[in-house]
Protein backbone atom coordinates (compact mmCIF):
# COMPACT_ATOMS: atom_id res chain seq x y z
CA UNK A 1 0.00 0.00 0.00
CA UNK A 2 1.28 3.35 -1.22
CA UNK A 3 2.38 5.41 2.09
CA UNK A 4 2.56 8.71 0.37
CA UNK A 5 0.56 12.29 1.31
CA UNK A 6 -2.34 12.68 -0.90
CA UNK A 7 -3.72 15.65 -1.38
CA UNK A 8 -6.83 14.42 1.30
CA UNK A 9 -3.66 14.24 4.12
CA UNK A 10 -3.44 18.45 3.70
CA UNK A 11 -4.76 21.68 3.96
CA UNK A 12 -4.24 23.99 0.78
CA UNK A 13 -6.53 26.87 1.88
CA UNK A 14 -5.45 30.40 0.91
CA UNK A 15 -2.29 28.46 -0.05
CA UNK A 16 -0.36 28.17 -3.29
CA UNK A 17 0.03 24.72 -4.81
CA UNK A 18 1.99 23.84 -7.45
CA UNK A 19 0.45 21.14 -9.65
CA UNK A 20 2.39 18.61 -11.79
CA UNK A 21 0.05 17.07 -14.50
CA UNK A 22 1.02 15.34 -17.41
CA UNK A 23 -0.61 17.41 -19.91
CA UNK A 24 1.45 15.76 -22.81
CA UNK A 25 -1.35 15.37 -24.93
CA UNK A 26 -1.53 14.83 -28.45
CA UNK A 27 -2.34 17.69 -30.90
CA UNK A 28 -2.25 18.36 -34.80
CA UNK A 29 -2.27 21.69 -35.83
CA UNK A 30 -2.45 22.69 -32.82
CA UNK A 31 -5.04 21.64 -32.17
CA UNK A 32 -5.35 18.96 -28.81
CA UNK A 33 -6.49 15.58 -30.86
CA UNK A 34 -6.79 13.33 -27.46
CA UNK A 35 -8.14 15.47 -24.40
CA UNK A 36 -8.11 11.63 -21.78
CA UNK A 37 -5.03 13.24 -19.66
CA UNK A 38 -6.63 16.65 -19.13
CA UNK A 39 -10.19 14.96 -18.53
CA UNK A 40 -8.18 12.67 -15.84
CA UNK A 41 -6.46 15.31 -14.04
CA UNK A 42 -9.77 17.11 -13.45
CA UNK A 43 -10.66 16.00 -10.13
CA UNK A 44 -7.35 17.09 -8.53
CA UNK A 45 -7.82 20.36 -9.80
CA UNK A 46 -11.63 20.73 -8.87
CA UNK A 47 -10.45 19.31 -5.18
CA UNK A 48 -7.37 21.87 -4.79
CA UNK A 49 -9.51 24.92 -6.43
CA UNK A 50 -12.51 23.99 -4.29
CA UNK A 51 -10.89 23.95 -0.99
CA UNK A 52 -9.82 27.52 -1.37
CA UNK A 53 -5.83 26.51 -2.74
CA UNK A 54 -4.41 28.71 -5.55
CA UNK A 55 -3.52 26.49 -8.39
CA UNK A 56 -0.63 26.89 -10.59
CA UNK A 57 -0.08 24.00 -13.00
CA UNK A 58 2.64 22.63 -14.76
CA UNK A 59 3.11 20.51 -16.91
CA UNK A 60 5.59 19.05 -20.06
CA UNK A 61 4.34 19.04 -24.02
CA UNK A 62 6.35 16.95 -25.99
CA UNK A 63 10.43 17.11 -26.23
CA UNK A 64 11.34 21.21 -27.02
CA UNK A 65 14.82 19.83 -25.76
CA UNK A 66 15.60 22.79 -23.53
CA UNK A 67 14.27 25.69 -25.80
CA UNK A 68 11.01 27.48 -26.84
CA UNK A 69 9.13 26.16 -29.52
CA UNK A 70 6.22 27.98 -30.05
CA UNK A 71 4.50 24.67 -31.58
CA UNK A 72 4.74 23.21 -27.97
CA UNK A 73 3.10 26.14 -26.05
CA UNK A 74 0.61 24.88 -23.57
CA UNK A 75 -1.68 27.98 -24.35
CA UNK A 76 -4.06 25.16 -26.37
CA UNK A 77 -4.40 23.36 -22.87
CA UNK A 78 -5.03 26.20 -21.14
CA UNK A 79 -8.27 26.71 -23.47
CA UNK A 80 -9.31 22.98 -23.28
CA UNK A 81 -8.96 23.32 -19.24
CA UNK A 82 -11.01 26.04 -19.03
CA UNK A 83 -13.98 24.32 -20.86
CA UNK A 84 -13.53 21.06 -19.42
CA UNK A 85 -13.25 22.72 -16.12
CA UNK A 86 -15.74 25.30 -16.13
CA UNK A 87 -13.77 27.67 -14.95
CA UNK A 88 -11.71 30.16 -16.87
CA UNK A 89 -7.50 29.33 -16.81
CA UNK A 90 -5.31 31.63 -17.29
CA UNK A 91 -2.21 30.73 -19.38
CA UNK A 92 1.02 32.62 -17.88
CA UNK A 93 3.01 33.15 -20.73
CA UNK A 94 6.54 33.27 -19.31
CA UNK A 95 9.05 31.79 -21.73
CA UNK A 96 11.69 30.97 -18.92
CA UNK A 97 7.81 29.04 -17.24
CA UNK A 98 9.18 30.89 -13.81
CA UNK A 99 8.88 34.58 -15.00
CA UNK A 100 7.26 37.96 -14.39
CA UNK A 101 3.66 36.63 -14.68
CA UNK A 102 4.51 33.49 -12.89
CA UNK A 103 5.99 35.36 -10.30
CA UNK A 104 2.91 38.57 -10.31
CA UNK A 105 0.43 35.43 -9.91
CA UNK A 106 1.49 34.29 -6.99
CA UNK A 107 1.10 37.24 -5.01
CA UNK A 108 -2.10 38.09 -6.13
CA UNK A 109 -4.44 34.85 -7.00
CA UNK A 110 -7.48 34.63 -5.52
CA UNK A 111 -8.67 31.41 -3.52
CA UNK A 112 -9.95 29.02 -6.06
CA UNK A 113 -8.23 30.36 -8.94
CA UNK A 114 -6.34 28.05 -11.72
CA UNK A 115 -3.51 29.07 -13.99
CA UNK A 116 -0.85 27.04 -16.19
CA UNK A 117 2.59 27.54 -16.76
CA UNK A 118 4.33 27.48 -20.07
CA UNK A 119 5.81 24.18 -20.65
CA UNK A 120 8.64 23.35 -18.26
CA UNK A 121 10.56 21.41 -21.11
CA UNK A 122 11.60 24.94 -22.31
CA UNK A 123 14.14 24.93 -19.73
CA UNK A 124 17.39 23.35 -20.41
CA UNK A 125 17.16 22.24 -16.73
CA UNK A 126 14.18 20.80 -16.51
CA UNK A 127 15.36 17.29 -18.10
CA UNK A 128 18.71 17.10 -16.61
CA UNK A 129 16.87 17.83 -12.15
CA UNK A 130 19.00 20.78 -12.25
CA UNK A 131 18.36 22.42 -8.72
CA UNK A 132 18.33 25.57 -10.05
CA UNK A 133 15.09 25.33 -11.91
CA UNK A 134 13.26 23.27 -9.15
CA UNK A 135 14.22 26.08 -6.75
CA UNK A 136 12.83 28.40 -8.87
CA UNK A 137 9.74 26.00 -9.11
CA UNK A 138 9.76 26.07 -5.75
CA UNK A 139 9.37 29.76 -4.76
CA UNK A 140 6.20 29.89 -6.89
CA UNK A 141 4.57 27.36 -4.04
CA UNK A 142 3.57 26.91 -0.79
CA UNK A 143 2.37 23.01 -1.48
CA UNK A 144 3.63 20.92 -3.83
CA UNK A 145 1.41 18.43 -5.59
CA UNK A 146 2.38 15.71 -7.71
CA UNK A 147 -0.50 13.80 -10.09
CA UNK A 148 1.53 13.53 -13.38
CA UNK A 149 1.10 9.60 -13.70
CA UNK A 150 2.25 9.70 -16.83
CA UNK A 151 5.65 11.37 -15.99
CA UNK A 152 6.52 9.77 -12.72
CA UNK A 153 9.11 7.39 -14.20
CA UNK A 154 11.06 11.01 -15.13
CA UNK A 155 13.25 12.29 -12.48
CA UNK A 156 13.00 16.22 -13.80
CA UNK A 157 12.72 19.19 -12.02
CA UNK A 158 9.14 19.73 -11.86
CA UNK A 159 8.44 15.49 -11.11
CA UNK A 160 10.82 15.18 -8.45
CA UNK A 161 13.07 18.26 -7.76
CA UNK A 162 11.11 20.16 -6.91
CA UNK A 163 10.01 18.02 -4.06
CA UNK A 164 12.91 18.76 -2.20
CA UNK A 165 12.82 22.59 -1.68
CA UNK A 166 9.20 22.65 -0.44
CA UNK A 167 7.81 22.38 3.02
CA UNK A 168 4.74 20.50 2.06
CA UNK A 169 3.93 17.69 -1.13
CA UNK A 170 1.48 15.27 -1.68
CA UNK A 171 0.24 13.15 -4.64
CA UNK A 172 -3.27 13.94 -6.51
CA UNK A 173 -6.20 11.18 -7.19
CA UNK A 174 -4.57 9.85 -10.51
CA UNK A 175 -1.41 9.05 -9.71
CA UNK A 176 -3.41 6.93 -6.49
CA UNK A 177 -5.69 5.95 -8.26
CA UNK A 178 -3.59 4.57 -11.16
CA UNK A 179 -0.99 3.28 -8.44
CA UNK A 180 -3.86 1.20 -6.19
CA UNK A 181 -5.58 -0.43 -9.54
CA UNK A 182 -1.89 -1.43 -11.03
CA UNK A 183 -0.17 -2.21 -7.46
CA UNK A 184 -3.53 -4.41 -6.54
CA UNK A 185 -3.36 -6.42 -9.84
CA UNK A 186 -0.24 -7.69 -9.24
CA UNK A 187 -0.04 -8.47 -5.59
CA UNK A 188 -3.60 -8.65 -4.23
CA UNK A 189 -5.00 -10.03 -8.07
CA UNK A 190 -8.28 -11.62 -8.32
CA UNK A 191 -7.20 -14.80 -9.89
CA UNK A 192 -6.90 -15.88 -12.08
CA UNK A 193 -4.76 -13.39 -13.53
CA UNK A 194 -3.88 -12.73 -16.97
CA UNK A 195 -1.27 -10.03 -19.12
CA UNK A 196 -1.20 -9.79 -22.80
CA UNK A 197 1.85 -8.22 -23.93
CA UNK A 198 2.81 -6.90 -27.56
CA UNK A 199 4.15 -3.96 -29.09
CA UNK A 200 7.30 -4.47 -31.12
CA UNK A 201 10.12 -4.78 -29.17
CA UNK A 202 11.52 -8.00 -26.58
CA UNK A 203 14.20 -5.78 -25.45
CA UNK A 204 11.79 -3.16 -24.29
CA UNK A 205 9.67 -5.81 -22.04
CA UNK A 206 12.25 -7.74 -21.05
CA UNK A 207 12.40 -6.45 -17.32
CA UNK A 208 8.25 -6.87 -17.56
CA UNK A 209 7.69 -10.42 -18.83
CA UNK A 210 10.54 -11.71 -16.28
CA UNK A 211 8.22 -10.19 -13.32
CA UNK A 212 5.05 -11.07 -14.90
CA UNK A 213 5.84 -14.29 -14.97
CA UNK A 214 6.49 -14.51 -11.03
CA UNK A 215 2.72 -13.15 -10.84
CA UNK A 216 0.44 -14.33 -12.92
CA UNK A 217 -1.26 -17.39 -14.21
CA UNK A 218 -1.68 -16.71 -17.93
CA UNK A 219 0.76 -14.47 -19.99
CA UNK A 220 -0.09 -14.07 -23.77
CA UNK A 221 2.34 -12.30 -26.15
CA UNK A 222 1.58 -11.05 -29.33
CA UNK A 223 2.47 -8.18 -31.75
CA UNK A 224 6.11 -7.91 -33.04
CA UNK A 225 7.71 -9.43 -30.08
CA UNK A 226 5.78 -12.44 -30.70
CA UNK A 227 8.08 -13.18 -33.93
CA UNK A 228 11.41 -13.47 -31.59
CA UNK A 229 9.62 -15.94 -29.44
CA UNK A 230 8.79 -17.96 -32.72
CA UNK A 231 12.11 -17.82 -34.27
CA UNK A 232 13.48 -19.21 -30.73
CA UNK A 233 11.39 -21.96 -30.93
CA UNK A 234 12.37 -23.13 -34.79
CA UNK A 235 9.77 -20.59 -36.54
CA UNK A 236 10.69 -19.67 -40.00
CA UNK A 237 9.19 -15.57 -39.44
CA UNK A 238 10.62 -14.25 -43.24
CA UNK A 239 10.98 -10.55 -42.98
CA UNK A 240 9.07 -10.41 -39.76
CA UNK A 241 10.30 -7.91 -36.91
CA UNK A 242 13.30 -9.84 -34.74
CA UNK A 243 15.40 -9.36 -32.17
CA UNK A 244 18.26 -11.84 -32.67
CA UNK A 245 20.05 -10.86 -29.53
CA UNK A 246 16.72 -11.83 -27.30
CA UNK A 247 16.50 -15.77 -28.76
CA UNK A 248 17.99 -16.91 -25.99
CA UNK A 249 16.16 -15.04 -23.60
CA UNK A 250 12.56 -16.05 -25.12
CA UNK A 251 13.76 -19.85 -24.72
CA UNK A 252 14.86 -19.20 -20.91
CA UNK A 253 11.39 -17.08 -20.68
CA UNK A 254 9.36 -20.41 -22.28
CA UNK A 255 11.00 -22.30 -19.16
CA UNK A 256 10.62 -19.95 -16.64
CA UNK A 257 6.84 -20.37 -17.70
CA UNK A 258 6.59 -23.92 -17.50
CA UNK A 259 8.54 -23.97 -14.00
CA UNK A 260 5.82 -21.15 -12.61
CA UNK A 261 2.98 -23.09 -13.89
CA UNK A 262 2.20 -19.99 -16.03
CA UNK A 263 0.27 -20.52 -19.10
CA UNK A 264 2.52 -19.15 -21.77
CA UNK A 265 0.65 -18.73 -25.31
CA UNK A 266 2.04 -17.40 -28.78
CA UNK A 267 0.27 -16.90 -31.50
CA UNK A 268 -0.74 -19.70 -34.32
CA UNK A 269 -1.55 -18.08 -36.48
CA UNK A 270 -0.19 -14.34 -38.14
CA UNK A 271 -1.27 -12.04 -40.93
CA UNK A 272 1.23 -11.57 -43.24
CA UNK A 273 2.39 -9.17 -45.74
CA UNK A 274 4.83 -7.86 -47.95
CA UNK A 275 5.03 -4.21 -46.57
CA UNK A 276 3.84 -2.54 -44.07
CA UNK A 277 1.24 -0.53 -46.34
CA UNK A 278 -2.59 -0.64 -46.36
CA UNK A 279 -2.39 -1.18 -50.56
CA UNK A 280 -0.81 -4.84 -50.89
CA UNK A 281 -2.18 -7.64 -50.28
CA UNK A 282 -2.29 -9.42 -47.15
CA UNK A 283 -3.42 -13.49 -45.90
CA UNK A 284 -3.38 -15.37 -43.04
CA UNK A 285 -0.97 -18.16 -42.47
CA UNK A 286 0.56 -21.04 -39.96
CA UNK A 287 2.66 -18.89 -38.06
CA UNK A 288 6.05 -21.24 -38.08
CA UNK A 289 5.97 -21.21 -41.80
CA UNK A 290 6.48 -17.17 -43.00
CA UNK A 291 7.59 -17.30 -46.49
CA UNK A 292 10.86 -15.51 -46.96
CA UNK A 293 9.75 -12.01 -48.85
CA UNK A 294 6.87 -11.42 -46.48
CA UNK A 295 6.59 -10.17 -43.03
CA UNK A 296 4.33 -10.82 -40.39
CA UNK A 297 1.92 -8.09 -39.22
CA UNK A 298 -1.28 -8.72 -36.94
CA UNK A 299 -2.16 -11.78 -34.88
CA UNK A 300 -4.97 -14.38 -37.03
CA UNK A 301 -8.61 -15.30 -36.12
CA UNK A 302 -6.86 -18.71 -34.59
CA UNK A 303 -4.71 -16.90 -32.72
CA UNK A 304 -7.12 -14.95 -31.45
CA UNK A 305 -9.70 -17.65 -30.63
CA UNK A 306 -6.86 -19.36 -28.49
CA UNK A 307 -6.08 -16.14 -26.68
CA UNK A 308 -10.18 -15.62 -26.28
CA UNK A 309 -10.98 -18.68 -25.13
CA UNK A 310 -7.96 -18.42 -22.67
CA UNK A 311 -9.45 -15.41 -21.57
CA UNK A 312 -12.78 -16.44 -20.45
CA UNK A 313 -13.00 -17.63 -16.80
CA UNK A 314 -10.15 -14.78 -15.79
CA UNK A 315 -10.98 -12.57 -13.45
CA UNK A 316 -7.97 -9.61 -13.79
CA UNK A 317 -6.34 -8.91 -16.93
CA UNK A 318 -3.75 -6.48 -17.67
CA UNK A 319 -2.72 -5.67 -20.91
CA UNK A 320 0.20 -3.59 -22.54
CA UNK A 321 0.84 -3.41 -26.44
CA UNK A 322 -1.16 -4.11 -29.26
CA UNK A 323 -1.20 -7.27 -31.36
CA UNK A 324 -0.12 -6.20 -34.80
CA UNK A 325 0.52 -2.71 -36.73
CA UNK A 326 -2.71 -1.29 -35.69
CA UNK A 327 -1.54 1.92 -37.53
CA UNK A 328 -2.46 0.27 -40.87
CA UNK A 329 -6.11 -0.67 -41.14
CA UNK A 330 -5.74 -4.25 -42.64
CA UNK A 331 -3.49 -4.86 -39.84
CA UNK A 332 -5.83 -3.99 -36.68
CA UNK A 333 -8.02 -6.78 -36.62
CA UNK A 334 -6.25 -8.77 -33.83
CA UNK A 335 -5.96 -5.71 -32.11
CA UNK A 336 -9.71 -4.99 -32.31
CA UNK A 337 -10.73 -8.16 -31.38
CA UNK A 338 -8.35 -8.32 -28.31
CA UNK A 339 -10.37 -5.05 -27.42
CA UNK A 340 -13.61 -6.12 -28.17
CA UNK A 341 -12.86 -9.29 -25.60
CA UNK A 342 -11.73 -7.47 -22.84
CA UNK A 343 -14.32 -4.87 -22.84
CA UNK A 344 -17.11 -7.92 -22.60
CA UNK A 345 -15.42 -9.13 -19.83
CA UNK A 346 -16.55 -9.65 -16.16
CA UNK A 347 -13.45 -9.20 -15.18
CA UNK A 348 -11.24 -6.38 -13.80
CA UNK A 349 -8.97 -5.05 -17.06
CA UNK A 350 -6.72 -2.85 -16.94
CA UNK A 351 -5.42 -1.05 -19.82
CA UNK A 352 -1.10 -0.10 -19.77
CA UNK A 353 -1.32 3.11 -21.90
CA UNK A 354 0.58 4.39 -24.60
CA UNK A 355 -0.93 2.35 -27.81
CA UNK A 356 -3.01 -0.18 -26.12
CA UNK A 357 -5.01 2.77 -24.62
CA UNK A 358 -5.21 4.71 -27.61
CA UNK A 359 -6.52 1.71 -29.11
CA UNK A 360 -9.32 0.91 -26.58
CA UNK A 361 -9.95 4.54 -26.89
CA UNK A 362 -10.44 4.95 -31.03
CA UNK A 363 -12.75 1.35 -30.68
CA UNK A 364 -14.92 3.03 -28.30
CA UNK A 365 -14.41 1.06 -25.87
CA UNK A 366 -12.89 3.29 -23.62
CA UNK A 367 -16.00 3.02 -20.47
CA UNK A 368 -15.96 -0.74 -20.40
CA UNK A 369 -12.85 -1.11 -19.33
CA UNK A 370 -11.73 -0.87 -15.48
CA UNK A 371 -8.73 1.84 -16.00
CA UNK A 372 -6.90 2.48 -18.75
CA UNK A 373 -3.68 4.19 -17.60
CA UNK A 374 -2.78 7.37 -18.48
CA UNK A 375 1.20 6.60 -18.64
CA UNK A 376 2.64 4.17 -21.24
CA UNK A 377 6.06 4.25 -19.78
CA UNK A 378 5.18 4.88 -16.72
CA UNK A 379 2.79 2.27 -16.21
CA UNK A 380 5.14 -0.66 -17.78
CA UNK A 381 8.13 0.41 -15.41
CA UNK A 382 5.58 0.28 -12.60
CA UNK A 383 4.99 -3.48 -13.53
CA UNK A 384 8.56 -4.08 -13.88
CA UNK A 385 8.56 -2.94 -10.41
CA UNK A 386 10.67 -0.22 -10.51
CA UNK A 387 10.14 2.94 -8.36
CA UNK A 388 9.09 6.06 -9.98
CA UNK A 389 10.88 9.04 -9.27
CA UNK A 390 7.95 11.14 -9.26
CA UNK A 391 6.22 9.30 -6.02
CA UNK A 392 9.28 8.76 -4.58
CA UNK A 393 9.86 12.25 -4.33
CA UNK A 394 6.61 12.84 -2.34
CA UNK A 395 6.54 12.90 0.92
CA UNK A 396 5.48 10.07 3.68
CA UNK A 397 2.45 10.42 5.47
C1 LIG B 1 4.42 10.19 -22.01
O1 LIG B 1 3.69 10.66 -22.89
O2 LIG B 1 4.76 8.98 -22.01
C2 LIG B 1 4.82 11.07 -20.88
O3 LIG B 1 4.22 12.31 -20.95
C3 LIG B 1 6.32 11.19 -20.78
O4 LIG B 1 6.82 11.80 -21.90
P1 LIG B 1 8.35 11.59 -22.32
O5 LIG B 1 8.47 10.18 -22.79
O6 LIG B 1 8.61 12.63 -23.38
O7 LIG B 1 9.18 11.82 -21.10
Amino acid sequence: MLNKKTIDDIDVKGKVVLLRCDFNVPMKDGKITDDTRIVAALPTIAKLSGDGGRVMICSHLGKPKGTVNEELTLAPVAQRLSELLGQEVLFLKDDEVVGAHATWFKSNMVEGQVVLLENTRFRPEEEKNEDSFSQELASLCDVYVNDAFGTAHRAHCSTAGVAKYVKESAIGYLIEKEIQFLGNALDDPVRPLAAILGGSKVSSKISVIDRLLEKVDILIIGGGMAYTFIKAKGGKIGKSLVEDDYLEYAVNMEKKAEEKGVKLLLPVDTVIASELSNDVPYETVDIMNIPDDQMGVDIGEKSIKLFEDALKDVKTVIWNGPMGVFEVPHFAEGTKQIAKTLAEMDAITIIGGGDSAAAVNELGYGDKMTLISTGGGASLEFLEGKELPGITAIQDK
